[in-house]
């Protein structure tokens, strides 16, 4: 077999949780203590190429053009071994993998970043294995990564292995309008936060109990294509997560004043008639919900909040597929932005 043969290119969107994820039920299978449920979405993706190289002494991989060390490395090499383990072959692999928004900032790229790498590798080895297999071997490296290779909506359950998809982005259509407002990566990653909640917070066990009632409101509403129910579902999950992460000792913050000022935002446009709800995870970027036909002007009404610098609006997105592997991954990613947004974008965002 020529190295240059076993390669693959996957193009995997990132997921924002409706129904929260925080907290594990078991740390060495990361396994996860709540159940979740998120929404795919098309305007956020990661690019990943995968080539196993018999002339690699070891695993090397770069990040949005920068080579890749310590702990990002070493989280690449852990699900390559996985990968090295289930297909019997010793090969190291090159991994090149570009985001087209800010990473490691309350934006999920290790949800489309561990999806990407999950199909990547495994098809660029020979495996063949289920969206549900890759989606196990996602979740080992990042529960939340489980989701994205299932498009639309998608759930994991409470100590589940794999993600299952719940429904498609068209049975509750919705507009999902990232508010970026700060830049530069997150001060605590989402694993240190969790296990700090877990260990020092007393609203921790009121989350694990009381979460997966709200995941029940939230999966109900998807099903039911109800948009209200879903958003105050959806606030009330990240609003008690964070509860949960504020009582923990020292306090884990991710609100900075452009997020707090966008809540305020939406809570007045909510009683003015239009509706809206937020969620926001581990970062200070605050996601608003909104309906399609509202989208325009709650994006003109986030976009005048001071401290916002961008709005990055999202529908719902594909489940994680191949392409040519011979493609440069910046164009890839460039190609597929173009050709999603002309699919995607609605008339009032044209
Ligand atoms: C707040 O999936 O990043 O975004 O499994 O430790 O890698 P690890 O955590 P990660 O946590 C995501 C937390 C969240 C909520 C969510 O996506 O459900």
């Amino acid at each position: 077999m020529s190295g240059s043969a076993l390669r693959a290119l996957v193009i995997a969107h990132s997921n924002i949780a409706l129904a929260k994820y925080w907290g594990k039920a078991d740390v060495a299978q990361n396994l996860p203590a709540v159940p979740s449920l998120s929404l795919t979405l098309d305007n956020l993706r990661t690019a990943t190429r995968v080539t196993f190289d018999p002339a690699l002494k070891a695993d090397v991989a770069s990040l949005d053009g920068a080579p890749a060390q310590g702990r990002p490395l070493e989280r690449v090499t852990t699900l390559l071994d996985r990968v090295r383990a289930l297909s019997k072959q010793e090969l190291f692999a090159r991994v090149e993998s570009v985001n087209d928004f800010p990473t490691a900032a309350g934006l999920a790229s290790s949800a489309s970043g561990f999806a990407a790498l999950g199909l990547a590798a495994t098809r660029a080895i020979g495996l063949r294995l289920s969206p549900g297999q890759i989606s196990s071997l996602a979740r080992a490296s990042s529960a939340s990564a489980a989701r994205s290779l299932f498009g639309g909506y998608a759930m994991l359950d409470r100590d589940a292995h794999e993600a299952e998809a719940v429904a498609s982005g068209r049975h509750l259509p919705l507009v999902m309008l990232v508010a970026v407002t700060a830049s530069g990566p997150k001060a605590v990653s989402s694993t240190q936060g969790m296990t700090h909640t877990a260990s020092t917070s007393p609203y921790y066990a009121a989350w694990v109990e009381h979460a997966p009632r709200v995941f029940d409101e939230v999966k109900r509403a998807v099903l039911a294509g109800d948009f209200d129910a879903l958003g105050r579902a959806a606030e009330h999950s990240a609003l008690m997560m964070h509860a949960s992460m504020i009582a923990a000792n020292p306090a884990i913050m991710y609100f900075a004043p452009a997020s707090v000022a966008v809540i305020a935002r939406v809570r007045e446009l909510r009683n003015q008639g239009r509706t809206a709800y937020i969620t926001m995870d581990a970062g200070p970027h605050v996601k608003v919900l909104t309906r399609p036909e509202l989208a325009q002007h709650v994006e003109a009404a986030l976009l005048a909040v001071p401290g916002v610098q961008r709005i990055i609006a999202c529908e719902a997105g594909p489940d994680a597929y191949l392409l040519d592997p011979e493609m440069d991954v910046q164009t890839a990613l460039a190609q597929t932005s173009e050709h999603d947004t002309a699919r995607h974008t609605p008339e009032s965002r044209k």
